[in-house]
Parts: structure tokens; sequence; C-alpha cells
């Protein structure tokens, strides 16, 4: 049975959603995606720098039409790119043009998808989004501990959500806190760490799963969700997505909670934030023309 947590906009927010970074091919993010929602998901996680907005929107309107899902029962969550983080108006602009591409009328959610570009400014464009009911919810991603506190200490409205790296070989536990502090939701992409650092095959967590007769990804992604963390796994595969929203029937003790928190590295592998070639990169990557 799916669990809820409740964003400082007092709406409610699956704890589990589905991620869908890394599926370029539309017909077939189409069809994931609606497979997703046939399967129970019920919050769709993507962003204007996947360049699959049009083909989840498809999905969704397909999974309405076919009385799967009612469109008030989806928690949809996208992200303005750092191109439309100029000023006020490109992200503003962004908002609607996630909205067309989606062919949605309202959006659950959308984050900023990094603290870079003016990104107080494209904030302002979120918030005016927001007042005018574009969208239920606004927020960020990747704004580390220090960028998010100066945050909000400076903005009208305080995030919803930070989507930040979560997984157990990047646990963040200063990062959670500070998110707490400031009653920020936090959401964990990559939950599964990508793959990487040999998750799905670590003997420490397959020996905490045998206990439940559960997978490595079901023992991570619960660890993640019973901290109070927001997950949103990506599949293209139905057999992977049945298992890992299957993770309700199980409750980790504060031992096993500890021997997988304990797999933390304190730095992430996957991307480094702190590079300035990095943030370089992404301020030259163009989502559109
Ligand atoms: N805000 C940001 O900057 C940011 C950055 C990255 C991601 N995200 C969001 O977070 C979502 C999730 O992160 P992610 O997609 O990067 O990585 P992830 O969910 O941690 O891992 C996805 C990888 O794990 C595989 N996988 C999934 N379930 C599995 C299972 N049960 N057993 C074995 N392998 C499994 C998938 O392969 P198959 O698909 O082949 O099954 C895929 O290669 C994204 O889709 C996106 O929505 C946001």
């Amino acid at each position: 049975m799916m669990e809820y947590l409740t964003l400082n906009t007092g709406a409610k927010m699956p704890l589990e959603g589905f991620g869908v970074f890394q599926i370029p091919d539309a017909t077939q993010c189409e069809q994931v995606v609606y497979n997703a929602i046939k399967t129970g998901y019920r919050l769709i996680d993507t962003a204007a720098a996947y360049m699959n907005e049009e083909a989840v929107g498809k999905a969704v309107a397909r999974a309405v039409a076919d009385g799967l899902v009612k469109r008030e029962d989806l928690f949809v969550t996208t992200k303005v790119w750092v191109q439309d983080m100029r000023n006020e108006e490109t992200a503003y602009s962004a908002v609607k043009s996630s909205l067309a591409k989606l062919s949605l009328e309202y959006l659950d959610l959308i984050l900023l998808h990094q603290p870079m570009g003016d990104y107080f400014a494209a904030y302002r464009g979120l918030e005016k989004a927001y007042d005018e009911g574009l969208t239920k919810a606004i927020g960020v991603s990747n704004f580390y501990p220090a960028i998010l506190a100066n945050f909000c200490e400076n903005v009208r409205t305080i995030p919803a959500v930070n989507q930040v790296e979560l997984h157990p070989y990047f646990s963040q536990a200063d990062a959670l806190e500070n998110m707490k502090a400031y009653g920020v939701a936090p959401q964990a992409w990559g939950p599964l760490a990508e793959g990487k650092h040999g998750i799905f095959t670590d003997s420490e967590i397959a020996a905490v799963g045998e206990k439940y007769g559960k997978s490595n990804a079901q023992v991570v992604l619960r660890w993640n969700t019973q901290r109070g963390v927001s997950i949103i796994p990506k599949s293209v595969k139905t057999e992977r997505m049945e298992q890992n929203i299957d993770i309700w029937d199980f409750t980790l003790t504060d031992e096993e909670m500890e021997i997988i928190g304990s797999k933390d590295l304190g730095h992430s592998e996957i991307i480094d934030h702190s590079s300035p070639a990095f943030v370089k990169a992404l301020n030259g990557m163009k989502v559109h023309s």
C-alpha cells in the first residue's frame, strides 16, 4: 500500500514515484510510463532536459482515457533546465512550455533542475506560475546544504521539495537535517545509485533482503523511504517496476537501517557539482533552440 508525505503546501505526494531519465526514445518512453501507471506508480518525474515530456504527456492522457487513473490521482513533476534559468520571464515561459508538451492544465511540482544560472530570478518565475495555479508546488534540485540554506533564507516561497542524489553510498544525512529544518521534503534521484557500486549484488544488503524475501533493490528503496525520503527509481522493464514498488510490506530494523547506512562514501561517484568544468558544461547544454 503506497505511503504519502505531506508537503509544506499541504498537498500529499506519493513517497514513491517513477523516474524517466535516459528514456529518450518517444515510443518506448510513452509505453514505459503507461506500464508504470498500470503497475501502480502515481508520481511521474520528468524534466525539460530529458527531452521526453511529450511522450510522458501522451502516456498520461492514454492512461486517463483508458480509465486506469484520474488526472487528480497522478502527481506529475517536471524541471526547468539551466538554459531557461536566465530571468523570471524565461523560467515562467519554461513552465508554460512544459505544460504544453505534457498536454496538462497544471503540474503537481516543478523544480529548478540545478543551482545554476540566475536561480533566484528563475525561482520568481516559478513563484508566479505557482500563484497563478499553473503548478501545485515548486521546488529545487541538486541544492546542496549551504546553497539551500541561503536560498531558503531569501525566497518568498520555501521550496516544497529538494531532489538530490540519495542512496546508501551517498546518504547525505547532513543534507536531510538541513532540509528538515527548513520544511523542505527530500526526494532521492538515483535511489538505486544508477546501478553503481555493485548495489544489486552487495552481500550485506542481500543478507538483509534474504530475511524478508526481498531483492537488494527493494531493500535500498525501503531504506530511503524509512528515513522519510521520497524515491523515484527508473526502469524500462515491467518486472523491475513491479519489484521496485513492492516495498510496503516489510520494515527494516534499526540495526538493518544502520548496516545499509554504513555504506556511505560521503561523496558522489555519479556527478561532481563542485567541479567548475561540470558547471560550465551544464550552462552550455541547450534543450531547445
Ligand atoms: N534532478 C536530477 O538532477 C536527477 C538526476 C538523475 C536522475 N533524476 C531522476 O531520478 C530518477 C531515478 O534515477 P536514475 O534513473 O538516474 O537511476 P536509478 O533509478 O538509481 O537506477 C536506474 C538503473 O537501475 C536499473 N534498475 C532499475 N530497477 C532495477 C532492479 N530492480 N534491478 C536491477 N536493476 C534495476 C535500471 O535499468 P533498466 O531501466 O534497464 O531496468 C537503470 O539502469 C531518474 O529517472 C530521474 O527521473 C534526477
